[in-house]
């Protein structure tokens, strides 16, 4: 099968409502678009722990401080899986973490904000759950 025919099959698959996995064949610059969303999601769910975290022997009762416990490794355990789509789809996790180290790649801006209080930490977590490419 030649490339402008794979290219008709694999449109039509995709307008169809067809799935694609990261081993399927797929025009590159469709890998590249779908890898960097991937990757980015994967660095917003990595850089969201790290303001939630500081709010845990913080968080006002022990109900709270175990929630929040369990949120920040609900979120890590989202970027390890958000990670593995983006090597299997081609990029190494070392060059992930290296590029976004270096500010090559991006994470979701809400996370460029500080975290002052309590309240910061829920509105946080409402503004990014579920609604787009971040934290659900
Ligand atoms: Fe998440």
């Amino acid at each position: 099968m030649n490339d402008s025919v794979r290219l008709h099959a694999f449109n039509r698959h995709v307008a169809a409502g067809g799935k694609v996995e990261p081993g399927d064949w797929m025009p590159d610059d469709y890998r590249r678009a779908v890898g960097k969303f991937v990757e980015m999601h994967a660095n917003s769910e990595l850089m969201g722990v790290l303001p939630e975290r500081e709010w845990i022997l913080r968080a006002p009762t022990l109900k709270r401080k175990l929630a929040l416990t369990a949120k920040v490794q609900d979120e890590v355990g989202h970027a390890q899986l958000l990670y593995r789509v983006a090597e299997d789809l081609g990029k190494p996790r070392e060059a992930m973490i290296a590029d976004l180290l270096a500010g090559r790649t991006k994470f979701h801006n809400v996370f460029h904000y500080p975290t002052e209080s309590w309240a910061d930490v829920g509105r946080r977590s409402r503004s990014t759950s579920c609604t787009g490419a971040t934290s659900c």
